[in-house]
C-alpha cells in the first residue's frame, strides 16, 4: 500500500471537475490540487509559455510525496505533458484519457471534439485518436467564449446556451455519436451541451473516464492504492483564495475554504 499523494492540477478551476470524480471514488486517498489561477488562461498561450508554466506547477506538486500526478487541463495535456522530463512517478493527462476513451464508445467511428484553441491547435486529439483507432474521423472545434463563460458562471443559462450554439452549430451534420469534452471547464457546461447535441450523442466526461482510469491503474498494481482510512485533500491556488473557495465549495458541493491556501508560484 502507497499512502502517497495523487497531485492534480489545472489552470484554475475547471480541473476541480475532474477531482470531484477523484474524491468520490477514492475516499483513501491523500489528494493535493493545484489551480494555477494568477495565470489563468492557459488556453489562448503560446505553447513555450504554456510549457514554462507546467514545468512550474509540476515543480510545485513535487514539494509533496506524490505517486502519480494528474493533469486535469486540455490545454497542459495537449501542449506540456509530450515535453515533460521523465518524472519518478507517472504522469497522466486528461486528452489521452479521454481519446482512448471516446474510440471504445464510438459505434459509427466519428467523433467531435471541443475545446481551448490551444488544444485544438496542437492536434492532440486527433494524434492519440489516430494511434488508437486510424479508421475513426475526428472532427475539431475550437470554443474560446466557453472557458470564460464557465469563469463567470455562466453554466445553465441562456448565455451558457448561445455559446454553446455558436460550436455545436458546427458539428450538426457531421452524424458524430461521441463528443468529447476537451477541457476541463466543459463538464460544467453539461446539461446546455447534451442539449444542443441530442441524446443521441454520448459525451466523454474527462472526469468520469479519469477516475474509471485511475481505478485501473490503482487495480493493476501500476501504483499502489492507499491504506483504508480517510483520505486529506489539500488545494492551492496561485491568486485569490476567496474567489476560488467560493466557486469550489460550489462544485464540489462542500466547503473547501478551509483547505484552500495561496502560493507564490513564481518561486517555482
Ligand atoms: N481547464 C483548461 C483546459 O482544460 C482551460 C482553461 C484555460 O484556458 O486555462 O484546457
Amino acid at each position: 500500500l502507497d499512502n502517497r499523494s495523487i497531485g492534480v492540477f489545472d489552470s484554475g478551476l475547471g480541473g476541480l471537475s475532474v477531482m470531484r470524480h477523484l474524491i468520490d471514488r477514492f475516499p483513501n486517498e491523500n489528494f493535493v490540487y493545484f489551480g494555477d489561477t494568477a495565470r489563468l488562461p492557459y488556453g489562448t498561450r503560446s505553447k513555450e509559455t504554456i510549457i514554462k508554466y507546467v514545468k512550474g506547477d509540476m515543480a510545485f506538486i513535487d514539494t509533496f510525496q506524490v505517486k502519480m500526478v494528474i493533469v486535469a487541463c486540455g490545454t497542459a495535456s495537449s501542449v506540456a505533458l509530450p515535453q515533460l522530463p521523465k518524472q519518478l512517478y507517472p504522469v497522466y493527462g486528461i486528452v489521452q484519457v479521454s481519446a482512448d476513451a471516446a474510440v471504445s464508445a464510438t459505434r459509427n467511428k466519428k467523433i467531435g471534439v471541443i475545446a481551448t484553441e490551444t488544444t485544438i491547435k496542437s492536434a492532440s486529439f486527433e494524434q492519440r485518436i489516430a494511434e488508437d483507432d486510424s479508421g475513426v474521423e475526428v472532427y475539431p472545434v475550437a470554443c474560446p467564449l466557453l472557458v470564460p463563460l464557465v469563469e463567470n458562471g455562466c453554466i445553465d443559462d441562456e448565455l451558457a446556451a448561445l455559446g454553446v450554439e455558436k460550436y455545436i452549430s458546427q458539428l450538426r451534420d457531421k452524424d458524430i455519436d461521441t463528443l468529447i469534452l476537451g477541457c476541463t471547464h466543459y463538464p460544467l457546461l453539461r446539461g446546455v451541451i447534451q442539449k444542443a447535441v441530442g441524446n443521441g450523442v454520448q459525451l466523454i466526461d474527462p472526469g468520469v473516464e479519469t477516475a474509471r482510469f485511475v481505478e485501473r491503474v490503482l487495480q493493476s498494481g501500476e501504483v499502489e492504492p492507499a491504506e483504508e482510512r480517510r483520505g486529506e485533500h489539500q488545494y492551492f491556488v496561485s491568486d485569490s483564495v476567496y474567489n476560488f473557495s467560493a466557486m469550489g465549495s460550489l462544485l464540489l458541493g462542500k466547503d473547501i475554504a478551509k483547505q484552500v491556501r495561496k502560493i507564490d508560484i513564481e518561486r517555482y
